[in-house]
């Protein structure tokens, strides 16, 4: 339903100015736009009659010396207001509600004659604004040098951030103040597991968590990252301004752009209730509807996986021996002596289609199955790896039959070490391999410097590349996961086989010590924020020491693993534990077994960034509702309210929960499971322990 409204323009009269200003469907949050006395187009945001951001500058510079940023009058402006509900393929909610005002403001420079639209999106949950070139005369191909977008914050917010970093997101979140963040910064840069690439001194990466003082929530991101490369922000930590700080490429262009394009949507995300953040569509709202017209074979996916032996120290290796003499294309690896503890090997894929199958899964990842392991670290090699030769000890057809009778799939493994024009070189080749070996999804891998070495992992080109990678996916039926990519901006919603991606610190840095209690309480506010994450949770084992060589120990309590299969929404979920550890502690096991993957409704029951999160989901198409509720290094009590429950039934719950001496450095293996009948009248007073957890399925 489109109609045309004009109630919420306003003009001002007198001087230049022309204010206009924009309302959300109920009214809660105000957009006012406006050109400066230069011409130069300023916004503001006021939500429930606070202001969330004042006055910021937006705009261009353009190379070489174009400014696209004043001396601009208004020639035209349009309303319409939107209100439709879509469904997606998977997700959280079974449908998804799309109401917002929009406004679209056309710009003239006088003095060139440049054209600048910039389109307002409002809705209840905050706002939406992107730039949108049209075709003129006077500008057509350009380089853009700087975004000059700012958000103007209203105080000394406390954050959660990680640095800005072209290459990687893999850092550990820190709360603080912004006026504190210069202090820690460079601390946190230094953190010797963290990929380092040139970024303003002072810059933080988006999705960005804020917390007024006042107690609003303000989250900045971007949606809809497509063509353009990545904005993270530079903050001033006087004036509390943030402005767009995009990835350059190495000879410091941010973008090389053609006129009829635009660019991603600048995102706020704006509640008084830190629930609302969570509960938010706007991110996918913003992103066009889905591109494939038949999505029959995307299939949220619960999977195990040859991958958590690699990390333990237990020996087992991706490589199938220990000659790092290799070339792609001329080594017979079947000459090589294998080093006798390769991860990827039949017999031992066997067993894990083994344990899938008797447990229900899904699927099977196997990393470590193709040539070129041996001397990826070197990160100098075009072509590091094959994408359609196997090594010698694993069996693709014997694989592929062996799990198809079992009814389970493999999923493929493209670590490309990010030598990334060999992957675009090998692609279609690698998905014809995937289709006639029986595979239907895949994770990809970015770690260590790109090839080109000109590029970053977040810049414009690699942006493109990600995005290609999964479009020609989608013409061969595969799903994606992608691992150390560019972190998402809801663009599954267009390319719903994109499942999944890292792009933060996940379970892996469990086994270099790398997280702390609180990290799964603030990802939902900020990662996962442009879309699910695999986190690859389900470690039970958390002392790393009974394998021998790592001493490691995991930041939760087994039970918070448990939870975490809600909190950290994915319709790509892994239990990534060794089977042994599941085969003993098999009560616990059978909440993984029994989680959804996909939901019709989600009830966001309890939260705050960097302390809790308690969230309840009903399973897609079934009358079973799960629950998980974390907390940070803290113990407190959840207030479980279960009214989201149909009125007038019974149902049975498995409580799962943290047992009375459990903490996550004290006895983390303790819990207890117990049984009992809730109605929608219920309201469950349950004690998670320092670094605990607790689940609760309900059928
Ligand atoms: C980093 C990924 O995050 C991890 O899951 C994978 O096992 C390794 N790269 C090797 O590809
Ligand atoms: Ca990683």
């Amino acid at each position: 339903m489109k109609k045309f409204i004009t109630s919420f323009l306003f003009i001002v009269v007198g001087a230049t100015l022309m204010a206009q200003s924009l309302k959300s469907p109920d009214n809660n949050i105000v957009l006012n736009f406006k050109l400066d006395g230069g011409g130069s187009p300023v916004y503001c945001l006021d939500y429930k009659g606070k202001a969330v951001v004042t006055e910021s500058k937006m705009g261009f510079r353009l190379n070489p010396t174009i400014s696209l940023s004043d001396n601009f009058e208004v020639v035209n402006s349009s309303f319409d207001t939107y209100n439709e509900t879509w469904t997606p393929v998977w997700g959280q909610y079974k449908t998804i509600r799309d109401h917002h005002n929009q406004m679209l403001v056309c710009l003239r420079q006088k003095s060139t004659g440049r054209l600048l639209n910039i389109r307002f999106r409002l809705f209840n949950d905050g706002l939406g604004f992107r730039y949108e070139f049209p075709v003129q005369d006077n500008l057509r191909h350009f380089i853009i040098k700087e975004e000059l977008t700012e958000f103007r914050l209203t105080g000394d917010d406390k954050a959660f951030w990680i640095p800005a970093d072209y290459d990687t997101n893999e850092f550990p979140v820190t709360t603080s103040r912004l006026s504190e963040i210069s202090g820690l910064i460079d601390h946190v840069r230094k953190e010797p597991l963290a990929a380092k690439a040139p970024a303003a001194n002072l810059a933080v990466q988006t999705p960005l968590m804020l917390k007024t003082p006042e107690g609003l929530y303000v989250n900045i991101h971007e949606a809809a990252l497509v063509n353009f490369p990545a904005m993270a922000l530079n903050v001033d930590d006087r004036t509390f301004c943030l402005s767009a700080h995009l990835t350059p490429d190495k000879n410091g262009n941010k973008g090389y752009i053609q006129t009829g394009s635009v660019t991603p949507w600048r995102t706020i995300v704006v509640s008084d209730d830190a629930r609302n953040i969570l509960a938010s569509n706007l991110i996918l709202n913003l992103n066009d509807p889905c591109v494939i017209k038949d999505t029959s074979w995307i299939k949220p996916t619960k999977y195990i996986g040859v991958w958590w032996e690699y990390f333990i120290g237990a020996g087992s290796t991706w490589a199938y021996s220990d000659n790092q003499d290799v070339i792609i294309g001329k080594t017979d690896y079947t000459k090589l002596k294998p080093n006798g503890h390769h991860g990827a090997n039949t017999a031992h894929v066997k067993e894990y289609i083994d344990f899938a199958a008797e447990n229900g899964f899904d699927a099977v990842l196997v990393e470590g199955w193709n040539e070129g392991w041996e001397d990826n670290s070197a990160y100098v090699k075009d072509q590091i790896y094959s994408f359609t030769k196997a090594y010698p000890d694993f069996d693709v057809q014997e694989l592929h039959r062996y799990a198809e009778a079992k009814g389970v799939k493999i999923i493929m493994h493209h670590e490309t070490t990010s030598s990334v024009i060999s992957y675009e070189r090998q692609l279609n080749d690698a998905f014809q391999f995937m289709v006639d070996n029986g595979y239907n999804a895949v994770k990809t891998g970015y770690v260590g410097p790109i090839i080109p070495r000109s590029e970053y992992h977040d810049g414009q080109w690699m942006v493109n590349h990600y995005n290609y990678v999964a479009q020609t996916a989608a013409k061969y039926k595969i799903m994606i996961d992608s691992h150390e990519a560019v972190r998402p901006t809801g663009l599954c919603r267009t390319y719903p086989n994109w499942l999944a991606q890292e792009s933060a610190r996940g379970t892996e840095f469990e086994s270099f010590n790398g997280n702390s209690p609180d990290h799964t309480t603030i990802l939902p506010f900020t990662r996962l924020m442009g879309g699910p994450m695999d986190y690859t949770p389900g470690i039970f084992q958390g002392d790393l020491s009974v394998y021998g060589n790592n001493k490691a120990k995991l930041s939760t309590t087994l039970v918070k693993q448990l939870a975490l299969y809600v909190t950290m929404y994915s319709p790509l979920q892994m239990a990534a534990d060794l089977p042994e550890n599941y085969k003993k502690f098999a009560d616990a096991f059978q909440f993984i077994k029994d989680v959804a993957v996909d939901w019709d409704d989600s009830y966001i029951l309890e939260a705050e960034p960097g302390d809790y999160v308690t969230i309840a989901r009903k399973a897609k198409g079934k009358l079973e509702w799960y629950i998980g509720g974390i907390t940070d290094e803290n113990s407190r009590v959840a207030t479980i309210d279960l009214s989201f429950l149909p009125k007038g039934k019974k149902y049975a719950a498995t409580i799962y929960a943290d047992g009375a001496d459990a903490g996550w450095n004290t006895h983390p293996q303790s819990y207890t499971i117990k049984k009992v009948m809730v109605t929608s009248q219920t309201k469950l007073k349950q004690k998670l322990a320092p670094g605990g957890g607790v689940a609760i399925s309900i059928k």
